[in-house]
Parts: structure tokens; C-alpha cells; sequence
């Protein structure tokens, strides 16, 4: 049941909710808004906010089951509540139908609007299975699009309606994942007082990702040394730890856990993160390391990774191979699959390198392995864009802050 957390104006408390389908521990002032701990804390930008003063309805996600304006509550009143926000009602590979009636009828015009539409509508067609068409401009007037394009909207909204006389679907991307905030890297945000240093620490905890991947990377590597000698190699940590471009473990926290920074360049934009690796599985009959991973940059970029890598001998010699589930949030995922996928090849193909040159030579490699790094040029080709909004942004940010 939701309740509300007492704390002094200028106190922090911790809250616990869930979160499509996640547990959470927010840590927050009491003025804080649920929508920008929504958005700031546990990176969830799907929520937008218009007018932060309830009049928009922009920012609609459902709190127990009602819609409600998360620019409305402070995430001190959430203390238990079961929040679902827009990133929760589907997934690109598998629409809700009310995102897939959006999309049909185009129901956007510049879409800032469109989560609080969603959501919304969802609450309509949940509540009220008897909604008629002539009834749905009024049911929806709580939400304001700035664009005018409501007719398409209601047409979508009422085609759902229409095709669902038992009660829309539930949300359909509900279930336990990592939610990984700006400044922790962890699904607790960490208040402001709480050191730099603090903040910026690893969590200890390693959620197995779920839900569909950004991109799905499966790669092999030929190698020069045995079989044995690379096994060696990637069950020891302390050889292999510098094998991996431009990554840092900085602490062994016990049970095959591992804290650690990564560094990725692409072009202008340089991006750290801070995050933990977990070994889930070594299977030395079969070669076979399975390891987990989460991290994120002060930026509010975050990756999680799910990879099993398997070390045998084909005809043609030593084969590493890899298999990883990635998944991307906030700025990093506008990088989109293909990069994503470009650039872990690449990760992986020096990687397999170095991870031949400690196999060959019984320690770790000779030169430390530097961040992975994308020249703007020939290979940016096809991302020029990406990486100029991005460049831009990071500009526009400082400037802000300036
Ligand atoms: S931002 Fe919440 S109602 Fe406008
Ligand atoms: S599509 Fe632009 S605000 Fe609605």
C-alpha cells in the first residue's frame, strides 16, 4: 500500500517503490517530484513534463494502477507505491497495442506528448471497457498536445478500444532489470551531500538484464595459442582484467564480483563508467565463462551486458568465441544498434588480441590497453549525425552550467 515518508525540508530519505516491474530504493529530499526522480534518478526520460503544475498531463505514468501526474507527487508520497511509466508499456520489438495504433495512425507530430497519451489512454481502456468513440475526446482532454494533432490520437486510441472489448493488455515490459541512476550507477540515487567520490561508487549488486536487447553481438576470433593457455588466461582476473580495452578493475568484492571502470572515446565524446561485473558461470569442461555486467557515466549514459564466452579448438586452431546481449539507456543509446554492435566487435577484436599475446606470453599483456577509440573520419561515416547531436549537446550543457 502507498504511503507517505515524514522527513525535514532540508532531510533526504530513502523510498521504496517499484518501477515497471523493478524494486527501488530512491534516496530524496522532500520537495523532489516524482517525475524527476523518475527521470533524473533512475533514468526513465520517457516521462515528460510540459507544465510541472498538473495542467499538461504530459507527465501521466499510472501509481497503483491510476493514471496519475507524476509532476503532481513528490516521491516521498510513493513510498510503496507500484509506479508503470511509458518505457514499461512495451518494447520496440514488442509494441503495446496502443503503441502500435500510434504508430499506425501517426499520432505525433513532434511526440513530447505522446507518453502521456499513452499512458492515459491506457488508464481510459483499462478502467471503462465500455468507452465509446464519441465519448474519447473529453476522456482524453487531460492531456494537452501542443502540436493539435488530436484527431489521429483519439482515431488510434479508438481503434484500440474497438479491438479490445474485453480491456486493453497489460503493460507488456514489466519485470525485474537493473535501473541504473545518473550520478550512482544503481537503482539508489545517492543525495546530493553524499561525497563525489561516493557517488560515483559501483553498486554491489549485479541484476541479470532482462527484456530485449539494444543489440545482440556474436562474434568469433581466431587465436594463435592453445586452448588451455587462453582458459588459463580468462580464469585469472588479474591477466585478464588488462585485456579488456580500456577497462580498470579497481576492487574484488567478493563472489566473483568485481568493481570496475570502463573508458569508451568516439569521436568528441568520451564517456566513463563506473559499474560492476559479476562471473555467473565458469564451466571449464566446456571452456565457458558466463559473466554479467552494468554500468554507468555521469552523463546518464548506462549499459548492461549479458555474455557467455567460449574458448574451443576448430580445424583452423583456437576459436574464442562470444555471445552478448547488450542493453543501453540514456545518451549512449541514441548510438542505436548498429554502432552499438560495431563498436563491441571492435572491443572484442582487441580483446581476443590481447587475450592471445597473455595466453602466448604466461602474463598480462605488455602494453595497457587503451580506451576503445572511434576517429571522427572514414568510420564515422554512417554516425556523423549521431555524434554531432551528441557533441552538441555535451556543448550545450556546459555552456548551461557555465
Ligand atoms: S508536467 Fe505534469 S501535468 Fe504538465
Ligand atoms: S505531438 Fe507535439 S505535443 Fe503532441
Amino acid at each position: 500500500m502507498t504511503q507517505t515518508v515524514r522527513a525535514a525540508a532540508d532531510e533526504s530519505v530513502d523510498v521504496r517503490l517499484t518501477v515497471n516491474g523493478t524494486p527501488a530504493v530512491v534516496h530524496v529530499q522532500p520537495r523532489v517530484t516524482l517525475a524527476d526522480t523518475l527521470r533524473e534518478q533512475l533514468g526513465l526520460t520517457g516521462t515528460h513534463l510540459g507544465c510541472e503544475h498538473g495542467v499538461c498531463g504530459m507527465c501521466t505514468v499510472l501509481v497503483d494502477g491510476e493514471a496519475a501526474r507524476s509532476c503532481l507527487l513528490f516521491a516521498v508520497q510513493c513510498e510503496g507505491a507500484d509506479v508503470v511509466t511509458v518505457e514499461g508499456l512495451g518494447t520496440p520489438d514488442a509494441q503495446h497495442p496502443l503503441q502500435q495504433a500510434f504508430s499506425h495512425h501517426h499520432a505525433l507530430q513532434c511526440g513530447f506528448c505522446t507518453p502521456g497519451f499513452l499512458m492515459s489512454a491506457y488508464d481510459l481502456l483499462a478502467h471503462r471497457t465500455d468507452v465509446q468513440p464519441d465519448e474519447l475526446p473529453e476522456e482524453l482532454s487531460g492531456v494537452l498536445c501542443r502540436c493539435t494533432g488530436y484527431r489521429n490520437i483519439v482515431a488510434a486510441v479508438a481503434d484500440v478500444a474497438a479491438a479490445c472489448p474485453e480491456g486493453v493488455p497489460e503493460p507488456g515490459n514489466l519485470g525485474e532489470r537493473t535501473l541504473v541512476g545518473r550520478r550512482a550507477g544503481d537503482m539508489t540515487h545517492h543525495a546530493p551531500e553524499r561525497s563525489e567520490q561516493e557517488a560515483s561508487r559501483a553498486p554491489e549488486r549485479v541484476a541479470v538484464p532482462s527484456g530485449t536487447p539494444t543489440t545482440r553481438v556474436d562474434v568469433s576470433a581466431r587465436m594463435t595459442s592453445p586452448v588451455e593457455k587462453v582458459w588459463d588466461v580468462l580464469g585469472d582476473v588479474e591477466r585478464l582484467a588488462p585485456c579488456l580495452p580500456g577497462a580498470e578493475v579497481t576492487e574484488a568484492i567478493g563472489e566473483d564480483r568485481y568493481r570496475g571502470r570502463a573508458r569508451v572515446s568516439l569521436g568528441p565524446i568520451r564517456l566513463v563508467f563506473n559499474g560492476v561485473a559479476q562471473v555467473i558461470e565458469r564451466d571449464a569442461d566446456r571452456r565457458l565463462l558466463h559473466v554479467v555486467g552494468q554500468g554507468a557515466d555521469a552523463g546518464g549514459s548506462r549499459t548492461q551486458a549479458d555474455m557467455r564466452i567460449v574458448v574451443y579448438e576448430a580445424d583452423d586452431g583456437t576459436t574464442l568465441h562470444a555471445e552478448a546481449d547488450l542493453y543501453l539507456s540514456g545518451r549512449i543509446a541514441q548510438f542505436g544498434r548498429a554502432l552499438a554492435g560495431d563498436v563491441s566487435r571492435r572491443m572484442f577484436e582487441d580483446f581476443a588480441a590481447a587475450l592471445d599475446e597473455a595466453a602466448a606470453t604466461g602474463s598480462a599483456p605488455a602494453r595497457r590497453r587503451a580506451g576503445l577509440r572511434l576517429a571522427v573520419g572514414a568510420a564515422l561515416a554512417g554516425i556523423g549525425g549521431v555524434v554531432r547531436r551528441l557533441a552538441l549537446r555535451v556543448r550545450s550543457e556546459v555552456r548551461r552550467t557555465s
